[in-house]
C-alpha cells in the first residue's frame, strides 16, 4: 500500500483545500508492489519551497483587474469596485473589460444591442442542445449547453455572454417543468435574466441582480480564469476556454460555495444556534462555506457591496429578511475561525453575501453558481483576448516524484 497526495472525496467539503504543508492523504491500495522501486522525493527544503496552489506565483500581467488582498480592494480596469457596482450596467462593465474604458452612450446602445441579440440567438439554439438542459446539475448543464456554441468571428464576446444567460435560464425553468421564456430585447441582460427565470423582473430585484453581475465579473487571476487562459494559451477557441472556466468554478472551493451557504443558514435558522452549529461543523472536519480567501487577508470587498445591496432590498421590502441572520452567522463564524487560526484572517467572501442576495432577488440555489457564471463569463472574455495577445503557450513543469527505472538515477 503507497500513500499518495491526492483528494479524498470522503465528505463532500470536508479535506478539500489542503495546504502544501499539511497534504490531505489518501491510501492507494492499487500502487502494486513498490519494493523495488526507487521513488524521487523532495527534499525538506524543497518542499517547503512549494507552492502547490500557486499562491503568490504572478503567471501573467493583466490590465483587467487587481485584487489587492492586504487592503481589501478590489480594482476593475482602473475602477474601483464600489464606483461600479449598482452605479453601472453589466453591459457597461462588459464594455469596460472588452475595450478598456467604460462605454459612452452610442457604444453603450451598440453593447446593449448586441447582448439582446445575442439571447435571442441563444434562445434559438435550444431546440439543436439535445438534452444537455437536462441534466440535474446546472453547471453540468452549462458545460454541455455552451459546447453545442459555434459562434461567428474571432471574439463573440456578447454572443458567448449572452448565452450564459439564456441557458442558466432554460435550465432553470426545464427542471420545474416550464418551458423556456424567450428574452425581451427591451430589456437589460440583469432584468431579462431574472425575467426569463422566473417570469417578471421586479425593478429593485433586477438592479440588485445588475450590481452582483458587475461585482463578480471579474477578479484577478482566480482558478477558473487561468484555467480559461491556459485553455486560450493554447490557440484553442473561445467556447473552449469558456467551457474550461466553468469547469473550475463549478467546485465548491470556488463558485460552488454559495448555494451550501444558503442551506448552512437555514440549517442554523436562529442566531443562538450559530455557534453551537458552526463548533460542530468545524469539529467534523468540514470548512465553513462563504469563509476564507486565498488572497484576501481581510473582508473581501464584494462581500460589503452585495451586503448593501441585499439592505437596500430589505430596507424597500423587496425581500425576506433574511440578512439579519446572515450577519450573526457571519460574525460568530469570523470570532471561530479567529481562535482556531490566530495567524490567518478567514473572514467572508464574496460567496457568503451573493448566497443572501440571490436568494433575496428570488433565485434558488440550484441556480447560484450558474448565476456567477453569467457574470465572470464576461471576465473570462477579457482574460482569453488578452492571453491571445501574449501569444505564449502557459506551460508549467512538474517535479517528477514517481518511480525511476532500476539503474537509472533521479536527477
Ligand atoms: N473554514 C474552516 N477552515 C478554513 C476555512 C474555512 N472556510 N478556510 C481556510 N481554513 C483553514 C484551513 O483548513 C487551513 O487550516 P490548517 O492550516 O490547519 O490546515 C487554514 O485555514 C489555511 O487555509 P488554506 O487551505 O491555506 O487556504 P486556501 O488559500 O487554500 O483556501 C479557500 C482558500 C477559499 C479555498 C478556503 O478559505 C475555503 O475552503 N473556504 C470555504 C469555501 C469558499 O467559501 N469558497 C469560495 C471562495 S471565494
Amino acid at each position: 500500500m503507497c500513500v499518495a497526495t491526492l483528494h479524498p472525496a470522503i465528505d463532500q467539503y470536508k479535506g478539500f483545500g489542503a495546504s502544501a504543508s499539511r497534504p490531505n492523504r489518501i491510501n492507494i491500495d492499487h500502487c502494486g508492489p513498490t519494493s523495488h522501486i526507487t521513488r524521487m522525493s523532495p527534499s525538506a527544503g524543497e518542499a517547503e519551497r512549494r507552492t502547490g496552489g500557486l499562491e503568490g506565483v504572478e503567471v501573467a500581467d493583466t490590465a483587467l483587474s487587481h485584487v489587492d488582498g492586504a487592503r481589501g480592494r478590489l480594482t476593475v480596469a482602473g475602477h474601483d469596485l464600489e464606483d461600479l457596482a449598482g452605479r453601472v450596467s453589466f453591459e457597461e462593465v462588459c464594455g469596460l473589460l472588452w475595450s478598456g474604458s467604460l462605454p459612452d452612450e452610442a457604444e453603450r446602445e451598440r453593447l446593449r444591442r448586441a447582448m439582446a441579440e445575442g439571447r435571442e440567438s441563444a434562445f434559438a439554439d435550444l431546440p439543436r442542445l439535445g438534452d444537455a438542459l437536462r441534466a440535474p446539475d446546472a453547471m453540468d448543464a452549462l458545460r454541455a449547453a455552451v459546447a453545442h456554441l459555434r459562434p461567428q468571428g474571432h471574439e463573440p464576446f456578447p454572443e458567448v455572454t449572452a448565452a450564459m444567460a439564456v441557458f442558466a435560464a432554460a435550465w432553470a425553468r426545464l427542471r420545474t417543468g416550464r418551458p423556456p421564456l424567450p428574452p425581451d430585447p427591451r430589456l437589460g441582460h440583469a432584468a431579462d435574466y431574472l425575467r426569463m427565470v422566473n417570469d417578471d423582473a421586479p425593478p429593485a430585484a433586477a438592479r440588485a441582480l445588475d450590481a452582483y453581475l458587475v461585482t463578480v465579473a471579474d477578479h484577478g487571476l482566480n482558478a477558473s480564469t487561468f484555467a480559461a487562459r491556459v485553455v486560450a494559451s493554447t490557440g484553442s477557441d473561445l467556447v473552449s476556454s469558456v467551457v474550461a472556466g466553468l469547469g473550475a468554478l463549478k467546485g465548491p472551493l470556488h463558485g460552488g460555495a454559495p448555494g451550501p451557504v444558503l442551506d448552512m443558514i437555514e440549517a442554523i435558522g436562529s442566531a443562538e444556534r450559530a455557534r453551537s452549529w458552526l463548533e460542530a461543523d468545524l469539529a467534523a472536519g468540514r470548512r465553513i462555506m462563504g469563509m476564507g480567501h486565498r488572497v484576501y487577508r481581510v473582508r473581501d470587498p464584494r462581500a460589503a457591496v452585495l451586503e448593501k445591496a441585499v439592505e437596500r432590498l430589505e430596507e424597500d421590502g423587496s425581500a425576506r429578511g433574511r440578512l439579519a441572520l446572515g450577519r450573526a452567522v457571519e460574525g460568530e463564524a469570523e470570532r471561530l475561525l479567529a481562535e482556531r487560526h490566530p495567524g490567518r484572517a478567514l473572514r467572508a467572501n464574496v460567496e457568503f453575501y451573493t448566497a443572501l442576495l440571490l436568494d433575496a432577488v428570488g433565485l434558488t440555489r440550484e441556480l447560484f453558481t450558474a448565476t456567477f457564471a453569467v457574470g465572470r463569463t464576461a471576465g473570462w472574455c477579457a482574460h482569453v483576448r488578452e492571453q491571445r495577445l501574449t501569444g505564449r503557450l502557459i506551460r508549467p513543469s512538474a517535479r517528477y516524484v514517481g518511480p525511476v527505472p532500476p539503474g537509472s538515477r533521479p536527477r
